[in-house]
């Protein structure tokens, strides 16, 4: 079989099992199984696959028939400028979560030296875009799961960062170390009995604690918005995303809690997804 054929057999696998992006799926896996770029695929339709490298691609293609997200199978996710090494244990970088990076930067000089703390930093996937790009600034990331935090720790040595952020297994319900100029975050926020209402791609592969948030998918943004009230600076600034239809409610407990509402960014969907929010008491 030639490379042609091999992703034309996956494609048709992929699209019997109703997964839309088939093509691309199937050439990306190939070129993951092959160790090569998807371009240079594309130039050699017609080699031969060594039958070795189609029972691996078989197998891979079985698990995405299954649903499995694409970044899974071939553990990285591309995010903001950078690639990032993911598995289950993080949830899967998105790319609305860009829009912290790009606050955050907005509000800090290239050569300026601020603190920051990421609560709930998963893959690293933030925390590592903002450092590479304001290399000054101080920084510490904490999850509660030790696992998430392994993988935030290999993309951060893959990054070249591994000296620059200070990362701790802990719960952010008993953090209290430091005061920062910026705390950040994409917390948890689905509501639990929401969570099986996700496609199969995320609520049967992504990790819970990752996502679920409560019966009302406020309980860690309730618990970021008290707790950093002690650990920001005057004048410090909390900067988080939201889910859809919590934009009022986290407005309203970020005003009752002594916070100046200073900007809240729409994704690309027009969904309230980023709150920048001042400390002013
Ligand atoms: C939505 S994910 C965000 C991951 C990553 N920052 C991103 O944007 O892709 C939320 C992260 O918060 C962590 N987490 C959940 N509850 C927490 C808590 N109480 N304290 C600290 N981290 C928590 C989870 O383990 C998970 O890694």
């Amino acid at each position: 079989m030639n490379y042609l054929e091999t992703i034309k057999f996956g494609s048709n696998k992929l699209k019997k099992n109703k997964i839309d992006s088939h093509i691309l799926d199937s050439e990306l896996l190939l070129s993951f199984v092959l160790k090569l770029s998807r371009e240079q695929i594309l130039l050699n339709l017609d080699s031969d696959i060594k039958k070795k490298n189609f029972k691996k691609f078989k197998k891979f293609l079985s698990r995405r028939e299954k649903k499995e997200p694409m970044a899974y199978i071939i553990k990285k996710k591309e995010f903001w400028k950078n690639s990032f090494y993911v598995n289950k244990d993080v949830l899967i970088p998105r790319p609305e979560t860009e829009l912290i990076v790009e606050e955050v930067l907005n509000n800090i000089n290239n050569s300026s030296s601020k603190n920051l703390l990421e609560i709930g930093t998963g893959s690293g996937c933030i925390i590592i875009s903002i450092i590479k790009e304001r290399p000054n600034c101080f920084s510490t990331a904490i999850d509660i799961s030790k696992k998430a935090l392994n993988i935030a720790k290999i993309n951060a040595k893959l990054h070249h960062l591994k000296n620059k952020i200070n990362f701790i297994n802990i719960d952010i319900d008993k953090f209290n170390l430091n005061k920062y100029d910026f705390v950040i975050s994409n917390p948890p926020y689905i509501k639990k009995f929401n969570l099986r209402r996700l496609g199969k791609n995320v609520s049967l592969f992504e990790p819970h604690v990752a996502l679920e948030a409560g019966t009302d998918g406020l309980r860690e943004i309730k618990k970021i918005i008290k707790k950093s009230k002690k650990l920001l600076k005057k004048n410090g600034k909390l900067i988080f995303e939201i889910g859809e239809h919590q934009s009022k409610f986290v407005q309203k407990i970020l005003s009752e809690n002594g916070y100046y509402i200073n900007n809240v960014i729409k994704d690309l969907s027009s969904i309230p997804r980023v709150i920048v929010s001042t400390k002013i008491i």
